[in-house]
């Protein structure tokens, strides 16, 4: 039965259909071509357009651009094969801002089951739109942070694991280290006792030899003393002191040779610091960058401050660290060196961080950058 003949049985027309409508849907009536031939006073009000202006325009006049061709065909298709059509469409006003319907669009035929018109009839579910639109935001905002949590709390785990390994670890050596000082200390006490004596009886050869051998009683210190810090959890103990005065200090333990050129700063600073474990943070970046450059080239130690922070960069002539290598090289027992422990940056890292500070690296030239608290 056709609209008209409907309308007509239950005694009403167009207009009367329309007073009852317009208080609660966005109507409208178009042809069978998509031409609008009616639309109410509240499809004007959302569509910001007049009744003239829509009037004999197709319906296209409100396409947002928010759905395919796909989707207008899909409807399309089910509305011309005389089947109602469901959906939400969003539309764009004539002012241009976008608003979103829930629609519903009923093909209404005549006699011969020709299609005459479709009525639409919709509802603004704009507000709805935008809800929903705020919750998937908030919902994929807290999907990243709760992605980020989880790296973080596996971050954490696995810091804990290799720091519960790192105390095993420290204490075994310690204990090692600490039973190994004191005979090495009595073997370096009397080869130096020795050595004038010594010196004066061995040809040039042997001479060498004993160099040597004392040498490797040097590095055997070194890296006791580096085994004894990484071990000790001991609470830094600050007092105000020249950086100055700790590099040169840190210098008797750095072991350079002719062809490299040590470049101190000019300036100085006081700082708030464990004076003996700033003293071992720079000699480790020294005897580093000493050991890269390999006997010949440049260290330019520099200093810089701001009103929060003193900027200390290590910096050498030398290779540089390999990429695969620049993760690694502030993990335990990581080292490229036949006698090194691969302890010296973790234990930088730990005492710059005790201070309240932070340690990284740069290659071209390699550098390396602490930055302490003032
Ligand atoms: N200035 C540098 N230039 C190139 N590579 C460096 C430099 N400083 C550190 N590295 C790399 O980082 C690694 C780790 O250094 P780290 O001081 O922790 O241990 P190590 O020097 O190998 O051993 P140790 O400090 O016990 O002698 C080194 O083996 C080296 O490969
Ligand atoms: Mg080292």
């Amino acid at each position: 039965m056709g609209l008209t003949s409907s309308l007509k049985k239950l005694n009403l027309n167009l207009s009367d259909l329309e007073a009852i409508l317009a208080d609660h849907s966005i109507t409208t009536v178009t042809d069978n071509e998509g031409i609008i031939v009616y639309a109410n006073k509240k499809f004007c009000e959302i569509s910001k357009y007049s009744e003239e202006e829509l009037l004999g325009q197709n319906h296209r006049l409100l396409k947002s651009g928010e759905h395919s061709d796909q989707f207008y065909n899909k409807l399309w298709t089910t509305i011309s094969g005389g089947r109602n059509w469901d959906g939400e469409i969003k539309n764009r006003a004539k002012d241009g801002s976008f608003y979103w319907v829930k629609t519903t669009i009923i093909p209404v035929m005549d006699s011969q089951k020709n299609i005459k018109y479709y009525v639409a009839i919709r509802t603004d579910i704009t507000r709805e739109k935008q809800m929903q639109e705020k919750l998937l935001h908030a919902e994929k905002q807290l999907d990243q942070q709760n992605l980020s949590l989880a790296a973080k709390v596996a971050m954490k785990s696995s810091d804990i694991v290799k720091n519960e390994r790192l105390a095993t670890i420290g204490t075994m050596a310690s204990r090692i280290a600490h039973d190994l000082k004191n005979p090495l200390t009595i073997l370096h006490t009397y080869a130096d006792m020795l050595t004038p004596e010594i010196l004066s009886k061995l040809d040039s050869k042997d001479k060498e030899k004993w160099f040597r051998l004392q040498n490797s009683i040097f590095d055997m210190h070194r890296i006791i003393d580096d085994v004894l810090d990484f071990a000790r959890t001991s609470e830094i103990n600050k007092k105000k002191v020249s950086f100055l005065s700790i590099l040169r200090l840190s210098m008797n333990h750095v072991r350079s040779s002719y062809g490299i050129i040590i470049k101190l700063p000019e300036n100085d600073v006081t700082l708030n610091c464990d004076r003996r474990k700033i003293e071992g943070v720079m000699s480790n970046l020294i005897n580093n960058a000493v050991h890269a450059l390999d006997g010949q080239g440049e260290i330019d130690i520099s200093l810089s401050l701001d009103s929060e922070f003193v900027t200390i960069k290590v910096k050498d002539s030398g290779p540089g660290i390999p990429d695969e290598n620049m993760e690694k090289i502030f993990e335990p027992m990581f080292t490229t060196k036949n006698t090194g422990t691969g302890l010296g940056l973790v234990i930088c890292k730990s005492i710059v961080e005790q201070h309240g500070g932070n340690i990284s690296v740069s290659n071209n030239p390699t550098t390396f950058t602490i930055k302490l608290p003032l």
